[in-house]
């Protein structure tokens, strides 16, 4: 049985029509202008709404161990949220353990994801060691489709040399694969937070002053540095700072191609939170820290001129009670992360399409179309045409709400957005055909698959 959508506009990231689709056997079957049902088509009526690809997010830390702790939420309940939200796809980072092989770590990932994803997801592969058999072990990711990889600056636990990153990045280029990188300066973090530790001063206050501006901006620059001389088109993860885009403006204006994703956290909030009441500060406790409202700005400015582009979460969730709470005598003990798979598309939409700062065409480039592409899942994901994956949003532009833990699916107790008014927001979601989620409900679950990518499109 086929199903129609009815009366709808049709937005794409490069422009919207007022078209009937119709999607049967997981995939969309035609477009057209009032498309006419056949007997057993089921009609639904979709005037007044957008009809959007489901969107992607490119950076999630579904179910995570620290080394100390481990995430609130997990593949069940972090991709409950996802779809509830409109998102139907993600990819998420698999992270070997000390001495293991990527093989295994794939399998411990799919142990995790499968029959107990409700989006369709994959995985960026992490390297967390260099050597010989590391590079043998990529082609066997390529074959599985795991085209893309991941590498740390910071974090004692997994942060890579430069001579090893340099390395990776030219066996990247020989599989034309996608190179993401989490760009802090690790050394730099270590020593500002042990001055701030022997000054006494353990308050959350102290999160984003451990690592400022400069120790992002400076992995950046170097990070840069080394993909030019690698000859490789890079991705920078998580990008929260002026300076950082700065430094990538510099290096697009020399010819270098640079990936820049950003986070709905550092959109809408700012480093002044760290000053809440009480412990409630480490709510915002993530890296890179959230920054001054400035940077904030000069993030949205460079959304709207092409500097940043895609939007993901960095969805990485700790519960205040019992996991926050590790750090309560000291600020560098926090569990890193914030939740937000969920509320994604709807802040997005609130704080950037309502208030007019960007098109709802521009908005399914950054949360869809573009990460589709950069990640070689286009055009089977993130966009809406015949022959594509029936992964579908029927939105509300009218739908006004607030944000609050007591309504997400998601399993953490707290959303680092609660109060936030919204207005757009999901009313039916599609994943290849089925409908999974109505009016923030969800309808069917665990109905997600693995996503086998290709290549990146290095041009996007
Ligand atoms: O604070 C963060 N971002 N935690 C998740 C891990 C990472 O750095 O991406
Ligand atoms: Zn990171
Ligand atoms: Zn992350």
């Amino acid at each position: 049985m086929a199903i129609i959508l009815k009366g709808g506009t049709i937005v794409s990231a490069s422009g919207r029509r007022q078209l009937d689709l119709r999607m049967a056997d997981e995939l969309i079957q035609e477009i057209g202008f009032e498309l006419r049902p056949e007997c057993d088509d089921q009609v639904v009526d979709v005037r007044g709404h957008y009809i959007l690809p489901g969107f992607i997010d490119a950076h999630t830390h579904f179910e995570l161990n620290n080394g100390v702790t481990g995430t609130a939420d997990n593949f069940t309940t972090s991709s409950r949220g996802a779809i509830v939200g409109g998102t139907t796809s993600i990819i998420d980072f698999a992270t070997p353990e000390p001495g293991g092989t990527l093989k295994d770590c794939l399998a411990e990932w799919n142990r995790l994801a499968q029959d107990k994803t409700s989006c369709d997801y994959s995985y960026h592969m992490t390297l967390i060691e260099w050597n010989t058999e590391v590079e043998a072990e990529m082609d066997s990711m390529i074959e599985e489709g795991i085209t893309s990889f991941k590498m740390y600056m910071a974090y004692d636990n997994l942060r890579a040399s430069d001579a090893d990153i340099f390395e990776a990045m030219l066996a990247i280029r020989k599989r034309r694969g996608m190179l993401g990188i989490h760009c802090e300066n690790g050394d730099m973090v270590n020593e500002l937070i042990k001055k701030t530790r022997a000054e006494g001063h353990l308050s959350p206050h102290y999160h984003p002053l451990s690592r400022p501006p400069a120790v992002e901006a400076e992995a950046v620059e170097r990070y840069l540095m080394m993909a030019e001389q690698a000859d490789l088109p890079v991705n920078i993860v998580h990008l929260s700072a002026q300076r950082s885009l700065e430094a990538v403006i510099r290096a697009r204006g020399r010819g270098q191609k640079v990936f820049v994703e950003t986070c709905p956290h550092y959109l809408v909030l700012d480093d002044s939170l760290y000053d809440s009441p009480g412990f409630e500060g480490a709510k915002y406790v993530c890296s890179p820290p959230l920054r001054k409202k400035s940077d904030q700005e000069y993030l949205w400015q460079n959304i709207i001129t092409d500097q940043v582009d895609t939007i993901s979460t960095d969805h990485c969730s700790f519960n205040f009670k019992g996991q926050k709470e590790l750090g309560m005598t000291d600020f560098s003990q926090i569990p890193n992360g914030l939740p937000g798979v969920e509320t994604r598309p709807t802040l997005i939409y609130s704080y950037g399409v309502a208030t007019g700062r960007i098109s709802l065409e521009k908005m399914v480039d950054l949360l869809s179309e573009k990460i589709a592409r950069q990640y070689g899942m286009f055009p089977q994901k993130g966009i809406l045409q015949v022959g594509s994956h029936a992964d579908v949003v029927v939105w509300n532009p009218q739908g006004e709400g607030v944000i609050s833990v007591k309504t997400l699916e998601q399993a953490v107790d707290y959303t680092p957005f609660e109060g936030f008014q919204t207005v757009g927001k999901p009313h039916q979601v599609y994943l290849r055909g089925q409908l999974v989620a109505e009016d923030g409900q969800v309808i069917q679950s665990k109905k997600g698959r693995f996503i086998s990518r290709g290549s990146s499109d290095w041009t996007c």
